[in-house]
């Protein structure tokens, strides 16, 4: 089954959130509006607006209240990847020149900032000052993800514990906090916002391991974006770790810098390859998986619940 197929009752709320996204990308200064609008218009998958919504459906459901949180956490979303493209010197996202590559770094900087303040703008519309705690609070954890990150490039000899601490606060936390405040911003019970919080947490674990194995064995078609950029930049990911367990292939490995040619690289990958790395990197995103769908048997059985648990299988098998 297609992704968007899975909560097509949504549809009509899930097109109201993108009418007030592109709302919240207006500006009195036209190039910010332009660049925020060229990658809103890309697409992507709005998983995270998506979260929020299903997370509302297991308290008092109000589309009009909990659209702000939706917007919101699509605006973190998309202001980390602005940034992220030029701490990443990407060239491509969802398939369009990244703001960066089309603009500048500068630019994009100030693009990320501005994308990041109208989300707090429209989180502000939420009366709960629980709800902000734990909005910046995480935005100075995904904050923390990133530069660490940039300071355990080309650190070879990291631990996989440095690994999914990265992966937790540059990614899990956002996906968690999506699940959550779409409960509180719905007033459900504490224990069921809890819940979910962990749900989306496992999920974001396993969602960003994907994403780190995709840059191995993905296609530039699917992903929008050329495969395999992640090692060449000094982002030592799971399947990276997992391949340098063997000694002839940590050699090649660590002898990877910036300007490694291709014809290396994809030996390289290759090699990586055949160590049986991509099946383990696979097996540990799935055991976050299941440790998800775990937690979704506690929660109420409803539609909402059955739903969460589809788009957690499809994140596990996801292509793009
Ligand atoms: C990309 O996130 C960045 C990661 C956290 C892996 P998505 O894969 O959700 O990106 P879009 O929004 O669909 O483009
Ligand atoms: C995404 O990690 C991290 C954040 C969104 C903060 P990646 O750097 O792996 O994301 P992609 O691959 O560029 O989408
Ligand atoms: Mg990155
Ligand atoms: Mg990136
Ligand atoms: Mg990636």
């Amino acid at each position: 089954m297609k992704l968007k197929a899975m909560y097509s009752f949504l549809n009509a709320d899930l097109q109201l959130v993108e009418k007030e996204l592109e709302a919240a990308m207006q500006s009195d200064y036209s190039l910010l509006s332009e660049a925020a609008l060229h990658l809103l218009q890309a697409g992507g998958k709005r998983i995270r607006p998506v979260l929020v919504l299903l997370a509302g459906k297991f308290g008092d459901y109000d589309i009009e209240r909990i659209k702000h949180v939706a917007v919101a956490l699509e605006l973190i979303h998309m202001a980390s990847l602005v940034h992220d493209d030029v701490i990443d010197d990407a060239e491509m996202r969802r398939g369009r020149p990244t703001i960066k590559a089309k603009w500048s770094n500068r630019f994009a900087m100030y693009t990320g900032d501005y994308i990041f303040a109208r989300s707090l703008e429209l989180m502000s519309r939420l009366d709960n000052p629980l709800a902000h705690r734990i909005l910046a609070r995480t935005i100075v954890e995904v904050c923390r993800g990133e530069i660490e990150q940039i300071k355990d490039k080309y650190r070879f000899d990291q631990k996989l514990r440095s690994y999914l601490r990265r992966i937790r606060r540059k990614t899990a936390l956002l996906i968690a906090v999506s699940c959550q405040l779409g409960a509180i911003a719905a007033n459900a019970p504490q224990e069921v916002a809890d819940r979910l919080y962990l749900f989306g947490y496992y999920v974001g674990m396993s969602f960003q391991i994907t994403d780190d194995i995709l840059d191995f064995v993905g296609t530039e078609e699917q992903l929008g974006k050329p495969a395999g950029s992640d090692l060449l930049q000094g982002n030592v990911t799971l399947p990276a770790l997992f391949a340098m367990e063997d000694r002839h292939v940590k050699e090649k490995i660590v002898s990877v810098h910036p300007h490694t040619p291709a014809s290396e690289m994809s030996d390289i990958i290759s090699r990586i390859k055949e160590t049986g790395a991509i099946e383990k990197s696979y097996a540990l995103s799935d055991r976050y998986l299941q440790k998800a769908f775990a937690v979704l048997e506690t929660l109420p059985k409803n539609k909402a619940r059955s739903t969460l648990y589809n788009v957690a299988k499809y994140i596990g098998k996801r292509k793009f």
